[in-house]
């Protein structure tokens, strides 16, 4: 795995929206053969698809040609609700970039049946051939997507029940109020993301130092889904300065040194 060392977030976020960028226009994505892009929600991304929107209004990037899936959803709010990830994908990214509509892809939290909608979800990525590129985030507990602790490794994209942790971080969207958050979401599983051809996570600040301590000190474990991580042949991890506050000086520097031609 690699664990790329940023001083602060606008640094992450640029060199994360770089490497998105790179590794599209060197697929020459066409009608036939698009990029497929996974994608995350959260405020951790929020800078990085800045960045992808400016390097479309500048000409040097398109989404024409890309397809994307997002990791999850919640279950049972209305996909126009301010705080669904619909609604956050449209605002914060889809709306700015000239992708098609029809390739963009999220989770429906209100199928009529779940389980179905989340085999679809499944199928779908399998006949697009994969996702080339899963950008992600982590929890401050670790989990990835929402695959909360205890989920299995081998996961697929299922609903899962939020844990309380979840619904406490999470509420700071809405209102503040636990009551308010949803109990369920649906969401990729870590098999689907482990699926990816390359997976890229963004990890920053100093709720996110324990998470990122075990993701790349700790031992491969369902209690945090992130170390799963370890397992896939092309792992980054983008972090900032604050977000390596609990790696060993060792691990810190190691990583400093391995990885110095790219800061
Ligand atoms: C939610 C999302 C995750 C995201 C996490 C971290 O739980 N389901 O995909 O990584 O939040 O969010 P943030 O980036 O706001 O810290």
């Amino acid at each position: 795995m690699r664990l790329i060392i940023q001083p602060d977030y606008e640094h992450l976020s640029l060199w994360a929206a770089h490497y998105v960028a790179n590794r599209i226009n060197q697929a020459r994505p066409s009608t036939s053969h698009p990029f497929v892009l996974g994608l995350p929600t959260g405020s951790s991304p929020l800078g990085v698809y800045r960045h992808l929107v400016n390097f479309y209004h500048r000409g040097t990037l398109s989404f024409r040609h890309v397809v994307t899936f997002n990791m999850d959803e919640y279950a049972g709010i209305p996909e126009d609700h301010p705080q669904s990830y619909h609604t956050f994908m449209w605002t914060n990214f889809f709306h700015h970039i000239d992708i098609p509509p029809a390739q963009v892809h999220i989770l429906n939290g209100n199928a009529p049946s779940l389980e179905q909608e989340c085999a679809n979800y499944e199928n779908l990525i399998r006949a697009m051939g994969g996702i080339d590129l899963f950008l992600g985030g982590i929890g401050p507990d670790g989990h990835i997507a929402f695959n909360e602790p205890g989920s299995s490794l081998a996961s697929r994209t299922r609903i899962k029940t939020l844990t309380s942790d979840t619904i406490l971080a999470n509420s700071r969207f809405f209102d503040n109020d636990t009551s308010k958050v949803p109990t369920t979401a649906l969401t990729v599983g870590v098999a689907t993301i482990l699926d990816a051809h390359e997976v890229l996570i963004l990890a920053n600040g100093l709720s996110k130092a324990r998470a990122l301590q075990q993701a790349i000190e700790g031992s491969i474990s369902q209690m945090w889904t992130i170390t799963a991580l370890q397992l896939h042949p092309k792992g980054i991890i983008v972090a900032d300065e604050e977000a390596c506050s609990d790696l060993k000086v060792s691990t810190y520097r190691y990583f400093k040194d391995i990885e110095k031609v790219n800061l």
